[in-house]
């Protein structure tokens, strides 16, 4: 560094006056983006040993860098690293100390790079990991999920539409339906990663370098599935950020509508569930209380998402090309979404595998009302009535029942045939939750032998789960 330059910054070549502290307040990110030190010491080391191999580092200096690294990562990593905010962010942080410690090579290290293509490649490979973690996680989710459907085969529900009583189901299939949601988040998950697979490193500030540099050696070591082709789209691309906010706010989504049914399954008045303790809290003031919290903060926190999500878009939609410093505004939103949706994913899982369903209740519920009125309309279809009649008929039915406060299985035979000549006596056999489940054919159904089959499709993909 030029000895009468007395500016304490790395870039400070050009500067007279020192940064002021509000600035310097404002514009650091090395409280937040500190979390990537990993991947940027991961991505110096590549960048190092490839600059070795083309001659722009001597041997001995690559070696240096590579120690110097290593240090670093055992400071940060035992609590002995100071991480500052005049050095704004972790790449400048992490190659100011390796300059303290290094000397002259570690001022080469920044050769033939930017922090433009250094933070999207630390960001890419930090991201390629959580994914793998968020992607474990959901599938711990999906095999509890799976769990309670196997042990709760047998048991049946009113299922809902309109959060009215539509249809008796099995408890098993509207828990299997949860699995397919998070099989989707999944997949979504992992085409993102696939998109997201791609080395920006040696695009530099936006143009590339003149200097001979060799992009596939650095991927060699990262492991990226290909090199960027444009070197001004790989430094203002955050389509990845976006992809990923999209698919955890989805996901997000579906575990929201899971803590709604939890918070008004446990209400007395359903009563369809009991939640384990663990998973509850009490009130400060009425000492009868057990709250579903996890569940309403499940449903709460995906606020969050949904927002983290909309604040990238926002700031992407008016950036012109190529990098711009608001692009350090798409960190604290996906730290808090990557970090949000892992805690939902937790405590869901933790819900869901220590849940107990209230056999009695759910059955009584799915029998005490007129659920059955489709499985009737069914029956006159089969004898071939036209279905819209069928509808009409048993519509009369209902609305005839209200108001004599009679349930189907009050009516007599005669009874029966008032509204129809086509019902015969076979109408009992059809009058009961059991038959009504059993009777479904199509695929997918609700069936025991659909629902069976569903099982039994899940069972062989989380191979070894029981
Ligand atoms: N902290 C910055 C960010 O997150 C790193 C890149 C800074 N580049 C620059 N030209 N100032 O985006």
């Amino acid at each position: 560094m030029n000895s009468k330059n007395k500016h304490d910054k790395l870039w400070g070549g050009r500067f007279a006056e020192q940064t002021d502290l509000s600035a310097e307040i404002f514009s650091a990110s090395i409280h937040y983006d500190k979390r990537l030190y990993r991947f940027d010491i991961q991505a110096s080391k590549a960048h190092a040993k490839m600059l070795c191999k083309t001659g722009l580092l001597s041997s001995d200096e690559k070696s240096k860098i590579i120690k110097g690294l290593n240090t670093i990562l055992s400071e940060i990593e035992s609590g002995n690293f100071e991480f500052r905010m005049d050095r704004e962010d972790i790449h400048m942080n992490i190659e100011a100390r390796l300059i303290e410690l290094i000397g002259d090579a570690g001022a080469k290290l920044h050769t033939a790079r930017s922090r433009n293509d250094q933070v999207v490649t630390d960001m890419r490979l930090y991201m390629k990991d959580e994914i793998i973690s968020i992607v474990n996680l959901i599938e711990n989710l999906q095999q509890s999920f799976l769990k309670k459907a196997d042990e709760n085969k047998k048991l049946i529900m009113p299922g809902f539409t309109h959060l009215q009583h539509a249809q008796p189901v099995l408890l098993s299939h509207h828990l299997l339906a949860y699995i397919e949601m998070l099989e989707r988040d999944k997949h979504r998950l992992c085409d993102a990663y696939g998109r997201m697979n791609v080395m920006p490193l040696g695009s530099c500030a936006l143009a590339g370098t003149p200097l001979p540099i060799d992009r596939k050696a650095v991927n060699d070591i990262l492991g990226f599935e290909q090199i960027s082709r444009n070197s001004i789209d790989a430094v203002s691309d955050r389509d990845f950020i976006i992809e990923v906010l999209s698919d955890i706010a989805i996901l997000g989504t579906h575990l929201s509508r899971l803590g709604e049914e939890i918070v008004i399954w446990t209400t007395p008045e359903f009563s369809f569930v009991s939640l384990s303790d663990a998973y509850c809290t009490g009130s400060s003031i009425m000492p009868q209380k057990k709250n579903p919290d996890m569940a309403e903060l499940t449903r709460g926190k995906t606020a969050r998402l949904i927002g983290n999500l909309t604040t990238v878009l926002t700031l992407m939609k008016g950036l012109p090309l190529a990098y711009n410093r608001d692009l350090q505004e798409d960190k604290e939103p996906l730290f808090d979404s990557i970090d949000t949706i892992k805690g939902m994913l937790c405590v869901c899982d933790g819900m869901i595998s220590n849940i107990s369903f209230n056999e009695e209740r759910l059955k009584n519920c799915a029998e005490s009302d007129f659920s059955l009125a489709t499985e009737i309309a069914d029956y006159l279809v089969m004898k071939k009535v036209p279905f819209r009649n069928a509808h009409k008929i048993v519509g009369s039915i209902v609305s005839y029942c209200i108001g004599k406060n009679k349930t189907f299985k009050d009516l007599t035979l005669a009874q029966w045939q008032t509204f129809s000549s086509d019902i015969e006596g076979d109408i009992k056999k059809i009058l009961s939750v059991e038959t009504s489940i059993k009777s479904k054919k199509s695929a997918g159904s609700t069936s025991y032998a659909e629902v069976k089959k569903q099982i039994k499709y899940w069972r062989k993909i989380f191979d070894n789960v029981f």
